[in-house]
């Protein structure tokens, strides 16, 4: 596997010392979609995403040599011993190439989200950037590299998209970009990037409600879903069509077209779903609340004019984005015509976020 970085470490230093840090990292919001890669976790088309605020995971890892000769892993999920993401951190870190070191290595960690685990509100983004981001600062502390801020988060952009794709673009604040793109200079399939293009007011600080349709279990991983794609015979026209989107949605953005950018934001949602359902075998990850509240939201935008749209994840739930200015009609709209439908505290209150935190 490549990383595409320079990195050439074959055993633990003999000042080795033992240590301890954490981090934490939010989840993002993509408005346009990565759906499709090639081999090396390269994305088909270029994505971007709202760094959240409010969802995030937070980690903390501690550090010691392992006696086996083979690297060691306790992972703690809140409080309970998680076998399961303890063999994904182990398989991904193992196959990162020129850290022969990590043989030597046990790591005991801990981890927990802000967002209730049984919200289906994707972790792998915050969960995976959270615990490379620790890896690259344990790194730092043993070895004294990364100490250029700027290279410690483009690594850790590249490493936490070996992990999931998605979880490349936590790593910055704001809003994030990964994939090559002819509209975002600096644009890379390999990292993301913090977007620094002009922004209308009404898209700094963007909100995002996240209504909670279902809190069941994936059917499908993304991770089989990216898979699909490679079968599906809309594959190359929707990977065309995501640049398209994107150039139009940082046009509506820089301008101040709202309904432009709603109009773009749904069709990329839908589009992601659709070619779910034209995938060989179909799937659909949408539960029949989803479309009851699109509609709900559907009518009432149109009743009132408000300045909302929403977005979908690889999963049922409903992310309500709009501009801060529109917070206190959406709250109320929220309160008096979906909360109705849903069980109690069905909705999670997010917002664009700066990004991760060192927190020791
Ligand atoms: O990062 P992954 O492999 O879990 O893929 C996630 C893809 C979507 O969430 C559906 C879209 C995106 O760009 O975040």
């Amino acid at each position: 596997m490549k990383t595409e970085t320079n990195i050439d470490l074959t055993s633990l230093p003999v000042s080795f010392q033992e240590g301890t840090t954490a981090w934490s990292s939010p989840s993002n919001i993509a408005l346009v979609k990565y759906w499709g890669k090639y081999d090396n976790q390269i994305p088909a088309n270029p994505s971007i995403s709202i760094t959240l605020s409010e969802c995030h995971t937070k980690t903390e890892i501690s550090w010691k040599k392992s006696n086996s000769g083979q690297f060691e892993i306790d992972f703690y999920f809140d409080g309970q011993k998680n076998e399961a993401f303890g063999t994904k951190i182990k398989k991904f870190l193992e196959a990162l190439p020129n850290r022969e070191y990590i043989k030597d290595l046990h790591i005991t960690a801990h981890s927990s989200n802000t967002f209730p685990h049984s919200a289906g509100i994707a972790s792998s983004a915050s969960g995976m950037s959270a615990f490379v981001l620790c890896f690259l600062e344990m790194e730092k502390q043993v070895f004294g590299m990364h100490e250029n801020e700027k290279e410690f988060y483009r690594e850790a952009s590249i490493l936490s998209r070996l992990a999931s794709g998605s979880a490349s673009r936590s790593v910055y604040g704001g809003l994030a970009s990964w994939g090559q793109s002819s509209v975002i200079p600096g644009s890379s399939d390999l990292y993301a990037t913090q977007y620094q293009g002009t922004l209308h007011a009404d898209f700094k600080n963007l909100q995002d409600s996240i209504i909670i349709c279902d809190r069941g279990e994936k059917s499908v991983s993304s991770r089989a879903g990216h898979g699909l794609m490679k079968t599906n015979p809309y594959a190359q026209r929707r990977f065309e069509h995501a640049h398209e989107n994107m150039a139009a949605l940082l046009e509506s953005m820089r301008k101040g077209d709202w309904d432009k950018f709603a109009a773009l934001v749904e069709n990329e949602a839908l589009t992601l779903h659709g070619m779910m359902m034209m995938s060989y075998p179909w799937f659909i990850l949408m539960k029949p609340k989803t479309i009851e509240l699109l509609d709900v939201i559907k009518s009432y935008r149109e009743k009132t004019g408000i300045r909302m749209c929403f977005t979908l994840d690889a999963g049922p739930n409903i992310h309500l984005i709009y501009p801060e200015s529109e917070k206190t009609k959406v709250l109320e709209f929220l309160k008096n015509e979906v909360e109705k439908h849903l069980p109690e505290n069905s909705i999670i209150f997010d917002k664009e976020g700066n990004g991760p935190q060192k927190l020791k």
